[in-house]
């Protein structure tokens, strides 16, 4: 008799953001900025910040344990650990293996992964492919990261956008249920001096001067990088659903990633898809790289924004430029 196909079942998600909270008003303190200037380009009020001593796989951590408790699993029950971010706690060990530490587990498989904003996406088609391959049956994928650690505090450009926080999610290989309808992703490298971090690497590694520098944080050109996510967030969003056999209107709502909301409110309009239909929370958050998609989704399900049933698009573009999309049943 022959086997059913697998597919990947979401068994649970969850989020965590750390307490500090840096609002428009915090910044006007320390940089030359207004929460007018930020709240009509950006949609930012605030964002969350982590403590000095607080790293990625503490987020993560916490993250990982809601969507443990959502699952109703336990961590023995995982057999791969994956990481989409972009600030590791160190370069190596991944912050996979810390997050595994942490969660007192031993052997599995685990391993970061690195898209920049489009990380989960890439996430939950790397998952994807391993369940249904029937090599992997229970996935903990997370999105975490802190952009704090890595933002020029006197780049008013920059620092304004960016905030930290951590999602997760329990895949399951299922041959009943399959929630992920499809995945589509991609990438061009030869936009990688369009938003980067030029020190730290091998091509310049750190010294005094990188550091007297600020090569290590966050450099970006908003405009160019606004006008390239446009289109591409609109091509993923539409490629998704193509992919997933389903149409546009049938999607209940669309999760994109959470970076600026004018670069959110053009891609609606390119795809023809109404605000009423976009899960927005950049208010409260900023750009969490590749912790957007992920906590919103986890907001959208813990606040009865979407139901058993309903059908989500979550679509993101980052640094590379990368970007991707998806299309859950939830
Ligand atoms: N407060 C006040 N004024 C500011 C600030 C600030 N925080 N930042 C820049 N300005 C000034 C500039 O100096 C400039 O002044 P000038 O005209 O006297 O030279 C003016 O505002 C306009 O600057 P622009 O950079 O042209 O402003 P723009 O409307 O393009 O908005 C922004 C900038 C918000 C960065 C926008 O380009 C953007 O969002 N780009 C996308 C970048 C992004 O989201 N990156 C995140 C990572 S990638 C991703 O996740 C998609």
């Amino acid at each position: 008799m022959m086997n059913k196909k697998l597919g990947a079942k979401i068994l649970g998600t969850g989020a965590y953001f750390p307490k500090k909270i840096l609002t428009n008003s915090d910044l006007e303190k320390v940089i030359e900025t207004s929460d007018e200037w930020i709240s009509s380009r950006t949609g930012i009020k605030e964002r969350r910040l982590s403590e000095k001593n607080e790293y990625t796989s503490d987020l993560a951590y916490k993250a990982s344990l809601e969507a443990l408790k959502a699952a109703n699993i336990t961590p023995e029950e995982i057999d791969l650990i994956l990481v989409a971010t972009i600030t590791p706690d160190m370069f190596f060990p991944s912050t996979a293996c810390f997050l595994q530490k942490k969660l007192n587990l031993r052997s599995i498989p685990v391993f970061d992964l690195s898209a920049a904003c489009s990380g989960f996406i890439y996430g939950i088609a790397t998952a994807r492919a391993f369940i249904e391959s029937g090599l992997y049956e229970k996935i903990l994928l997370i999105g975490a990261d802190e952009l704090s650690k890595i933002t020029d505090w006197t780049d008013r450009n920059t620092c304004v956008l960016f905030g930290d926080g951590a999602g997760a999610m329990i895949l399951t290989a299922s041959e009943e249920d399959n929630n992920i309808l499809s995945t589509y992703i991609g990438a061009d490298g030869s936009y990688s001096d369009l938003l980067f971090i030029p020190a730290g690497g091998t091509a310049n590694p750190a010294n005094i001067d990188t550091v007297n520098e600020k090569l290590h944080t966050i450099k970006m050109k908003g405009r160019d990088v606004f006008k390239a996510a446009v289109p591409k967030m609109a091509l993923a969003a539409q490629k998704a659903i193509e992919l997933s056999g389903q149409k546009i209107e049938n999607i209940r709502l669309f999760i994109p990633h959470q970076a600026n909301i004018r670069i959110i409110e053009a891609v609606a309009k390119k795809i023809g898809v109404s605000m009423d239909r976009v899960f927005i929370n950049i208010h409260k958050t900023g750009n969490i790289s590749s912790a957007t998609t992920i906590t919103a989704l986890d907001e959208a399900i813990k606040t009865g924004k979407i139901q058993k049933g309903d059908l989500v698009e979550l679509v993101a573009f980052g640094g590379g430029f990368t970007w991707g999309a998806t299309v859950i049943r939830i």
